[in-house]
């Protein structure tokens, strides 16, 4: 990108790159039911979880977004240079006054670049959607100066010991945000809806848990979802219309897009989701829908209430093809990492598109995305793919990077047992805040180029450094979980745990 692009305006801006984290630990949600001792079937059926991504002592939020952030400079070769705006979405707060976007800033300050724009964005699982705005608003601006913008958003989430625990999970990417993207946000379809709830929040600022209402959390979701969706279909709908889109200008509904991406707290409540969307195209009464669904249902309305169980299980049996199509492919890292708040929509999106291996496929069609975070905030938006001219950012580039990441997700991840993973969560909780802090876990679950929290000082500075896997002291050929449990036998014997 040259400076005299801000001379011209920036069109189709979106994501040109991406680079996703996945943390090393995970733990089973199958052994987590027996070690919890809830019935066979309930996070892996019930909750429709696979396993749960852990972080350990050696990671913070801060280490996470250092290294998909230098990551993605390495991997796209953009010059740190070359970027104006960072903004980051977390809800995961190491600091009530210093923003982690000042943390990264260390990879920038170091090539001499200290003019980059924004600083985090806060509000639960939305922080990371806000991030994005705030860098597409930046770029369609008078401030523009030509140059690239970051979002990085990540979190750890870590529930106390209870029916919420195996909803956690851990992650966090970096997006890069230009025009001629190949995956454009699309102009004017964006809806929105944020009101004052108590669902899920997290007012003890020495506890790393939030405080739950579970059961108001999946109501308020439900009910953002339909508010969102009715806003979005005038909006779009408005929008296309007056500027001859591609797809029918008389509906927008579920048919209109190829792939239907959630926030994803737990894969189940995505099922329920769409089904919820599909009760909203019948009493809209869109023409996809079979005449005898339409005659059967229509009379519900929209005050249908989701807590009618027969209802919604006859819903998800008659939306479950566009489920399998459109929802269940962008599932792939949310069921095998748990929630990752922020980011949570996003690794959605990037599976739904590494599920489709020929990006011709994807070319010209939308994706609606849903964004929720509690308290509570949401927007539904569409993105629109697009094959890109005389760019190095294209869409097939794209899907490599979220490639290797569904790689290591495969076959460079380490399983712990529940026994384990109750003594991580309990020493991360006794650990959180403690000050001078150097952590200690086994250090080989870190890969070669990771950023990890080397220590914290007295006075609450964070020191970080790049893992070379040269350290002589590392048991390079041991057995992980083994390396772990003689940790916590070791720190059982001297008191620590
Ligand atoms: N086999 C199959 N299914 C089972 C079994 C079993 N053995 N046992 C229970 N189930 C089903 C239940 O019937 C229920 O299904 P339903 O949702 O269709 O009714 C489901 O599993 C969950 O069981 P519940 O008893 O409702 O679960 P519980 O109350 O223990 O906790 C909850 C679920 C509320 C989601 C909890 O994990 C939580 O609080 N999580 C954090 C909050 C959250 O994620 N909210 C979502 C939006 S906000 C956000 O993203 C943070």
């Amino acid at each position: 990108m040259n400076g005299n692009c801000y001379l011209h305006r920036p069109s189709s801006i979106g994501i040109l790159a991406c680079e996703l984290y996945i943390p090393s630990i995970y733990v089973d949600q199958s052994s987590l039911e027996a070690y919890d001792n809830v019935s066979k079937g309930k996070y892996t059926i019930g909750l429709g979880q696979k396993r749960m991504a852990l972080c350990s002592d050696h990671e913070d939020i801060c280490s996470l977004c250092l290294t998909v952030l230098s990551r993605l400079l390495d991997e796209t070769g953009v010059n740190p240079q070359e970027i104006g705006r960072l903004d980051v979405g977390t809800e995961t707060l190491v600091d009530k006054a210093k923003s982690i976007k000042t943390v990264l800033m260390q990879l920038f300050v170091e090539h001499g670049n200290t003019a980059v724009e924004g600083v985090d964005n806060m509000n639960a699982c939305y922080g990371g959607t806000a991030a994005i705005f705030n860098a597409i608003h930046w770029i369609e601006s008078s401030f523009w100066d030509g140059r690239y913008a970051i979002v990085v958003m990540g979190d750890i989430a870590v529930y106390a010991k209870g029916n919420a625990r195996p909803t956690g999970g851990a992650g966090a990417c970096a997006l890069l945000i230009g025009p001629n993207a190949p995956l454009v946000f699309e102009p004017g379809c964006r809806s929105t809806h944020m009101t004052n709830v108590y669902d899920f929040y997290k007012p003890n600022l020495s506890s790393p848990y939030p405080v739950v209402d579970g059961h108001l959390s999946v109501q308020c979701y439900t009910s953002a979802l339909d508010t969102c969706y009715t806003q979005y279909c005038t909006k779009a709908r408005t929008h296309i219309e007056s500027h001859s889109g591609t797809v029918s200008t008389d509906e927008i509904n579920l048919s209109t897009f190829i792939g239907i991406v959630f926030h994803t707290p737990y894969v189940k409540l995505t099922q329920k989701s769409l089904a919820r969307l599909y009760l909203n195209d019948i009493v809209r009464n869109c023409s996809y829908l079979p005449s005898n669904v339409i005659e059967k249902y229509q009379y519900l309305g929209m005050c249908a209430g989701s807590d009618d169980k027969d209802l919604e299980r006859e819903l998800i049996q008659l939306s479950q093809e566009l489920y399998e199509q459109k929802t269940l492919p962008g599932l792939y890292f949310s069921q095998n990492m748990g929630n990752m708040y922020t980011p949570s929509v996003y690794y959605s999106l990037f599976s739904f598109l590494s599920s489709k291996p020929d990006a011709e496929q994807l070319y010209g069609q939308r994706i609606l995305l849903f964004s929720y975070g509690s308290g509570l905030a949401s927007s539904m938006y569409s993105l629109v793919c697009q094959k890109v001219q005389e760019s190095r950012f294209t869409l097939t580039q794209l899907q490599k990077s979220i490639r290797r990441a569904r790689h290591i997700l495969d076959h460079e991840r380490t399983e712990l047992a529940p026994d384990l993973i109750d003594k991580l969560l309990t020493e991360r909780e006794k650990n959180d805040h403690k000050v001078p802090f150097v952590p200690s876990q086994p250090i080989e679950i870190l890969k070669l180029g990771d950023i990890y929290l080397k220590s914290i000082d007295k006075n609450y500075r964070r020191f970080y450094e790049k893992f070379h896997a040269d350290d002589t002291s590392m048991n390079k050929n041991k057995d992980i979980q083994q390396l772990y449990t003689q940790y916590f036998h070791d720190h059982q014997m001297n008191g620590s745990t």
